[in-house]
């Protein structure tokens, strides 16, 4: 077995990030280097804490946390959206944290711990991008350090979340997602369309409330939330899908195209554009376009059955969802 690949994770915990940290933290292919967070689902102390509490709740080794921006480059961000609950986290009235956040703002954390490694490092981002802008504007010297970039945002050819065009993470920090997506640096996105494809049902969120594993009581708790609020008969892994994407490449179909994000405009401002025409002979295009490799489709049970393996809950899976 290959070395675990050294990540960073940028969040905004948050339930669906919660799901997240609980794939990479238990997976043998991933060394979990650090998480910062950032505003998004929720405030940036609210995200801290909650990252915290989980990391306490399924008894991780001590992986630094760091807290960062608290808001978006421009403007104050959108208001937290009530799907994630109160806390963010879904409600599951846990504990206080007893472990702590490092006094790094994440930006001078993510500087350090890049350029104090030797190999560069893999970020998993997973919120708005306040944190990552900041950081390649501030360092431009620490690209060298960045393995890739896996980025859960924007769409490719579904319809937002946020506005009918745009989804969350880059409409909150739309500026942050074009300088971001849009420096060279080898990226992935994880757009809405596969973000929505993996999904377990409330029964198998019901079986893994009741198991022994901590995470699994975790994530079980966290996807009846979803199911509660949305009235449905299943709930996304959302933000782990990204994460199945590093570890299990081989589940992902991805198609290199050429992208940026729309940041002017009313009705589409943060907006991920792809050019997928057919023919642009002839045509001009305007802007800063860049080619990242976007992850189209996923193999969606493939992604399930590692997830509820890495809860230690593989039982709770029936065959479909
Ligand atoms: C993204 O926004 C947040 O609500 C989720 O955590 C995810 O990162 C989906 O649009
Ligand atoms: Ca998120």
């Amino acid at each position: 077995m290959s070395n675990p690949l050294p990540v960073l994770l940028d969040v905004d915990t948050g339930g669906d990030d919660a799901l997240a940290l609980l794939l990479a933290m238990a997976s043998p292919a991933l060394d979990v280097r650090g998480i910062t967070c950032v505003a998004g689902n929720c405030a940036l102390a609210q995200a801290v804490r909650n990252t915290l509490t989980l990391l306490d709740a399924i008894d991780a080794p001590p992986v630094p946390v760091a807290a960062g921006m608290d808001r978006p480059i421009l403007g104050s961000g959108l208001p937290a959206p009530a799907l994630h609950g109160g806390d963010g986290m879904g409600d599951l009235g846990l504990p206080a944290p007893r472990r702590k956040s490092v006094d790094d703002h994440a930006v001078e954390f993510l500087r350090r711990t890049l350029s104090e490694t030797a190999e560069p490092i893999t970020l998993i981002c997973l919120a708005p991008l306040s944190n990552i802008a900041m950081l390649l504007r501030m360092y431009p010297g620490i690209r060298e350090k960045i393995e890739r970039l896996y980025v859960m945002g924007g769409t490719y050819a579904s319809p937002g979340n946020t506005t009918p065009a745009g989804e969350f993470n880059v409409c909150y920090d739309p500026e942050a997602a074009a300088i971001v997506l849009q420096s060279g640096l080898p990226v992935t996105l994880y757009p809405l369309d596969p973000f929505m494809q993996v999904r377990f049902t409330k029964e198998e969120a019901m079986r893994f409330s009741s198991t022994a594993s901590a995470g699994a009581r975790i994530a079980g708790g966290i996807a009846l939330h979803y199911c509660r609020f949305f009235g449905y008969s299943f709930s996304l892994i959302g933000d782990a899908g990204t994460v199945a994407t590093v570890i299990d490449p081989e589940g992902a179909t991805v198609e290199r195209s050429s992208m940026l994000v729309e940041l002017s405009g009313g009705a589409t401002r943060g907006a991920t554009v792809f050019d997928r025409r057919i023919v642009t002979d002839g045509f001009e295009r305007e802007g800063n376009w860049t080619d990242v490799d976007v992850v189209t489709n996923v193999d969606a049970d493939r992604y399930r059955r590692l997830m509820a393996g890495a809860l230690g809950a593989p039982e709770a899976l029936t065959d479909q969802a």
